[in-house]
């Protein structure tokens, strides 16, 4: 499978099982590598990066063993990071040999300060290695992708003529990364406008974007990538990886969706078209999040957007008698989208007098409004003490407080 150049949706490519697991403390065995790239398989993504075949046996392994499982006819590219070094590329390619779809990632940094501290190399001798890399990365798969690492740091006339180079030896996809989360999503239009206008045989590849969450903008990066016509973004699920992490896929995909009549016409769809702008099953986002932070040891904070615990639970009273009235009051998106059985009312000392009626009644109380006064200010009283009220406090209060018999 090969995807053309600026298809009129975007590619996802998953890097969880590379950018993700150097996330401290999150390495994976092989066979929980392979049960989260089968999952992300059902999730739809059409890009995994399984891995970087030379950084260890196990890694290599777990390349290989995905690329027979997962990396099947018609199912997702499998593709592995690699260094521009012979080495990388041949560890690659032979991890990558039974993918039906196998991709090499391959990459050098671009940016003065890398060059003179990292690499010690000078730009034309950096440039002399993309272009051979790229070239022997070709002699053993069709599709490479080249990133030229720390892009958003690169002299821009710089960067324009690695691209052009390596394009012209073979690259099929051209990824921009913002390696250390610098960008703002200015400098981030910016960066790509640049890239359009002055690499002439761009539009030959696909044009990616990997983002880094330094400053907290990796999503928002990434979104402006794709408004200023990138077709691919690297993400990872539930935001994990490098330091403070990379964009997370859930992000991205729901705000494609939600937000969909406003990125339509960056694709030149008219607003209301209806096809999806992603092939992600995003009713599979929960169940995806929830393996991957129980494979990795890496805890989901409550209020992460998308799939935190809270990400559809209301606390306030207002919020509270809203969606009881109407979902759409407080929702823009509903739980069962991401595949959660149902949003949540929490009940707390900020809750009102409609959330708690209503669970009472889902309790099978109906109280007279003399009883249901009592119980709404026994529950406040009770609820001032409490981070949360349980079904038990709400049955204790009707207990206490009215006349009803409670088993
Ligand atoms: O952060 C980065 O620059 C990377 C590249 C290898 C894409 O991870």
């Amino acid at each position: 499978m090969s995807i053309q150049p600026q298809p009129d949706r975007v590619i996802i490519f998953d890097t969880t099982l590379r950018d993700g697991e150097q996330s401290p403390g999150a390495t994976l065995l092989v066979e929980e590598k392979l049960a989260i790239a089968h999952q992300l398989s059902l999730l739809g993504v059409d890009v995994i990066e399984a891995g970087f075949a030379v950084a260890s046996p196990g890694d290599f392994e777990a390349v290989k063993t995905i690329a027979q499982q997962v990396g099947v006819l018609g199912g997702p590219i499998i593709c592995s990071l690699a260094r521009a070094i012979r080495q990388d590329i041949q560890a690659a390619a032979e991890a990558l040999q039974q993918a039906a779809h196998p991709r090499i990632h391959t990459f050098i940094s671009t940016s003065d300060i890398h060059l003179k501290y990292q690499l010690k190399k000078s730009r034309s001798e950096v440039m002399a290695i993309a272009q051979e890399m790229v070239a022997y990365a070709k002699s053993f798969v069709e599709d490479v992708e080249f990133s030229p690492m720390d892009a958003s740091r690169t002299d821009p006339e710089f960067l324009y003529q690695i691209l052009e180079q390596v394009i012209a030896a073979g690259a099929t996809t051209i990824n921009i990364p913002d390696t250390v989360g610098y960008c703002t999503p200015k400098d981030m239009a910016a960066l790509i406008q640049g890239v359009q206008e002055n690499v002439p045989n761009i539009d030959q590849v696909i044009l990616s974007v990997h983002t880094q969450n330094d400053l907290g903008l990796a999503t928002a990066n990434a979104l402006t990538a794709i408004e200023n016509g990138v077709r691919q973004v690297e993400c990872t699920v539930n935001g994990i990886g490098e330091r403070a992490g990379n964009a997370a896929l859930e992000e991205i995909v729901m705000a494609l969706q939600v937000r969909k009549p406003h990125f339509n016409p960056y694709f030149g769809r008219p607003v209301d078209w209806d096809a999806p702008l992603t092939k992600i099953k995003t009713q599979e986002i929960y169940k995806t999040s929830c393996l991957v932070s129980q494979f990795t040891g890496i805890v989901v904070q409550p209020n992460k957007a998308i799939v935190g615990a809270n990400a559809f639970a209301h606390e306030s009273g207002i919020h509270q008698d809203g969606i009881l009235k109407h979902r759409q009051t407080y929702e823009i998106m509903e739980a069962a989208d991401i595949g959660l059985a149902e949003n949540s009312i929490i009940l707390g000392k900020h809750s009102g007098r409609n959330a708690l009626r209503t669970r009472l009644q889902e309790l099978g109380f109906e109280l007279s409004e003399a009883d249901f006064n009592k119980a709404f200010m026994r529950f406040k009283e009770i609820a001032d003490k409490k981070k949360e009220m349980s079904d038990w406090d709400l049955e204790a209060i009707v207990r206490d407080e009215t006349q009803i018999q409670v088993d």
